[in-house]
């Protein structure tokens, strides 16, 4: 294999070894036993739970998962045969029972498990390490639902334990939410799991214990903020379960905590106790525009793109189209102030924006230019708001979701190098950009949207060493690649047609000596929107255009001639053939997993294959 296609071949394979499962496109909503009740769980309790959310307004508004946290097991947790068994005081009927319980009120059973030797309360024999096969088994034979996994008491390596209880969990027959709880973010786990725990516990604290920054809401907002790269549908980066109630925070820290969660896209868990919450708790809770922003199908985390010492502005774009947003205004200071939003913020016609207060669930109609609102010490001004685009304004790269991400070293540098520097190529710097180390695939959806990419290219100016090529791929195709770029050189400018294309790839090799010191930039990295609404052909194929949309797949062809189209996954096995007879095709694709597929037309394959990306 050439460096080109080893490295394509590793950054596609590793992103999508285990396709997590199609089970929750938009982040989970329940509730967890741990932050009220920590060990001390039983039947009684739970079957109480399930019942007032059934008939509170939280099943209504999307808390579906009731999920059992630690200690739900015997002590020891298995039988003679090696089988976890629930603790037979505290469950007297079993899981299995109370997960029919669960599902005859409309609700959802979620369970927790270990991948090392014993959960992290060491409960004896608790740990799943070895049995994965079989625990995911007897999950899913109790009617499990979703599955949290931690992380205590390791025996193996942490990616590989994943892994495999993220395949036991798919082969287990049942489908079931896979939460990977391991306190931090690397870059496999969006592939294995459904969420992924960014950080250390949450308490019911603002800043931790006296005021010290410590395990507390802030912290887990913090820790949580910059690891918005990998979020996308079916795929969340996780804060931890909400304190929202649990009875420390004030009104505005429980408002800005829950709001400040949805603007991340970050799973609703609450974790109060829900039988004796107020109903100033329960209607934050239950807020259908806050949670309309948490649950927005296009799966983005939101960022703070502006901070002020302690006054800080969120933006989470909804939808794909970058013209509607949710906003939030953060006061972490101690008194109320009042903060702006300005419209050229978000790259928004600052004449065609309206305005939409979430908290309020009021429409405050077309605002020109900004909006001013007091914002209360520890409070947060929540609004979504929907404008057209400022046709002069710049596409960053930087600033669009991602779809899929395989660095090397360290996680992608969004806006800085891969090290954490400010992006500089020789001697210029740069405010936007990806930060890579080879090899280092990142793909995003371009959907047809765009005429050019275009980019400065070249090692960052934090190494004077390591020696990379630049590559870009526009649905498989290769439609640039740089000559070997070393250290200490100069950026070169790149301009490379992107017209027609669905899904461009970001591609830095290694040059084929090796990734010391690759730290390569994609400075500047900006894209140009098409400038009619008609899609430009694809370049690829002169004869033949397909298009992914809305779980089906339309195919135009110049040629009437009956051939046979397949479409192969990542490992080569066929999923799916269809004989052409007509120029136009409309077939289903629905029920494939996210990932990317070949498409070939007629038998002969190489000049007549495109990728495909299903997201
Ligand atoms: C770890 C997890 C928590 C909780 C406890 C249970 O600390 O991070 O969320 O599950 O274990 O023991």
């Amino acid at each position: 294999m050439n460096t080109t296609s080893r490295t394509i071949a590793i950054g596609l394979f590793a992103a999508f070894s285990v396709p997590a499962q199609k089970v929750t496109m938009t982040p989970p909503m329940g509730w967890n036993s741990w932050n009220t009740f920590y060990g001390n769980i039983s039947e009684s309790l739970i079957k109480g739970i399930i019942d007032v959310m059934g008939t509170n307004g939280m099943r209504a508004a999307g808390y579906v998962y009731v999920n059992l946290d630690d200690n739900w097991m015997a002590n020891p947790a298995r039988d003679g045969a090696g089988n976890l068994r629930a603790d037979p005081t505290r469950f007297p009927n079993g899981i299995k029972s109370l997960a029919d319980y669960a599902h005859s009120k409309g609700m959802k059973l979620g369970i927790y498990g270990d991948r090392g030797s014993m959960t992290c309360m060491n409960v004896p024999q608790s740990g799943s390490y070895g049995k994965e096969a079989a625990d995911a088994k007897m999950f899913a034979s109790w009617g499990i639902d979703y599955v949290k996994y931690d992380n205590c008491n390791p025996v193996g390596q942490m990616q590989s334990d994943y892994t495999t209880m993220g395949k036991a969990i798919a082969n287990s027959g049942r489908p079931m939410v896979f939460s990977v709880c391991a306190w931090q973010t690397q870059e496999w786990m969006p592939a294995v799991g459904n969420l992924w725990r960014s950080t250390d516990d949450i308490t019911s604290e603002w800043l931790g214990v006296n005021n010290v920054y410590g395990r507390a809401i802030m912290t887990n907002l913090d820790g949580n903020s910059d690891k918005f790269i990998f979020t996308r549908p079916g795929a969340f980066s996780d804060p931890d379960m909400l304190e929202v109630g649990t009875g420390k925070l004030t009104l505005d820290e429980n408002k800005a905590h829950f709001g400040l969660w949805a603007l991340m896209a970050a799973p609703l868990i609450a974790g109060n106790d829900v039988r004796s919450v107020n109903a100033t708790n329960l209607a934050i809770l239950t807020n259908s525009d806050v949670i309309s922003i948490d649950q927005d199908s296009a799966g983005i985390q939101g960022r703070r793109i502006l901070k002020n010492g302690d006054f800080e502005t969120w933006v989470k774009p909804l939808g794909t189209e970058y013209n509607s947003f949710a906003v939030g205004l953060f006061n972490r200071s101690g008194s109320a102030s009042n903060m702006t939003i300005k419209w050229s913020d978000l790259q928004l016609d600052p004449t065609s924006v309206t305005v939409r207060d979430a908290w309020a669930k009021k429409d405050l109609g077309n605002i020109k230019d900004a909006h001013t609102v007091s914002v209360p010490s520890h409070g947060l001004a929540l609004f979504k708001v929907k404008g057209t685009r400022d046709p002069s304004a710049t596409t960053w790269v930087s600033d669009r979701q991602i779809h899929s991400i395989t660095n090397a070293w360290k996680l992608l540098g969004v806006d800085k190098s891969v090290a954490g520097n400010a992006l500089k190529i020789g001697s210029k710097t740069y405010t936007k950009g990806l930060g890579t180390n080879s090899p280092s695939t990142t793909v995003l959806a371009l959907r047809k949207k765009f005429d050019k990419f275009q980019s400065d290219i070249g090692i960052d100016a934090e190494t004077s060493a390591g020696s990379v090529v630049f590559q870009v791929f526009g649905d498989g195709k290769k439609l640039y690649e740089s000559p070997v770029m070393k250290g200490g050189a100069a950026p070169v400018a790149i301009d490379v047609s992107v017209a027609g294309v669905d899904s461009l790839s970001l591609i830095v090799t290694d040059a084929g000596d090796g990734n010391t010191n690759d730290h390569g930039d994609w400075a500047g990295a900006k894209l140009t929107p098409a400038t009619s609404g008609v899609t430009a052909p694809v370049r690829s194929l002169q004869d033949w255009q397909a298009t992914v949309r809305g779980g089906r797949l339309l195919l135009d062809r110049a040629s009437s001639a009956t051939e046979v189209l397949r479409i192969h996954d990542l490992q080569g096995r066929e999923v799916l053939s269809h004989r052409l007879t007509g120029t136009h095709t409309d077939i289903a694709v629905r029920g494939l997993a996210r990932g990317i597929y070949s498409i070939r037309l007629g038998e002969s394959t190489a000049s007549r294959s495109k990728t495909f990306l299903l997201d």
